[in-house]
């Protein structure tokens, strides 16, 4: 790809003021999306910032993270794992709570869908204040998954998200402080 790749996916998204509440600056990745050759980068981008290393699963989290994170997991030869918003998998999962601007929200993995020592990689749209990939990586650990990469294609780094994030390799594609 161009080297200025991502600057044309950063002047495709679409920052929506005043949602999903008042004051907040929704980035609108939806532009990238429909775009053939920024989807194609967008994904390949994420993709490459764990390069030459086998991985056993890509792990996206519900719902922005299923976009990404089963085309990385083809692109890698891995499995495809689904981190769930609580109550939508069918089977015994084990659940892991996380700090909202009001109140909190519980995401969810199946017991089963990592075994120990596998090497997984974890996939999101968006990194905020981390809580959401921060209570996954938890979960992933918690099944004795090592968690060799987390990788987001867009950072608010203002929020300091990598904090809460349990790994010492976290990746971002577009950054906005
Ligand atoms: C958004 C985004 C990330 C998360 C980041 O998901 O897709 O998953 O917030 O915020 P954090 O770093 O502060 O946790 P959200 O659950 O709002 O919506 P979605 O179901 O559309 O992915
Ligand atoms: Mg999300």
């Amino acid at each position: 790809f161009d080297d200025d790749m991502p600057e044309k996916l950063q002047a495709a998204i679409r920052d929506v003021p005043d949602f999903p509440q008042p004051g907040i600056l929704f980035k609108d990745i939806t532009p990238i999306l429909a775009d053939p050759e920024l989807l194609q980068a967008s994904i390949s981008e994420i993709s490459a910032t764990l390069p030459h290393q086998n991985i056993d699963k890509v792990v996206g989290i519900d719902a922005r993270g299923f976009i990404f994170a089963p085309t990385i997991a083809l692109q890698k030869g891995a499995g495809f794992v689904p981190v769930r918003k609580k109550g939508k998998l069918p089977w015994k999962t084990k659940s892991q709570s996380y700090s909202l601007e009001y109140g909190e929200n519980v995401i969810e993995i199946h017991e089963d869908a990592v075994q120990p020592g596998d090497k997984v990689m974890l996939v999101d749209d968006l990194l905020a204040t981390g809580g959401t990939a921060g209570a996954a990586v938890k979960l992933l650990k918690a099944l004795g998954a090592d968690v060799v990469c987390v990788s987001f294609l867009i950072e608010l780094s203002a929020l300091n998200g990598r904090d809460a994030i349990e790994c010492d390799n976290i990746h971002s594609i577009l950054q906005y402080s």
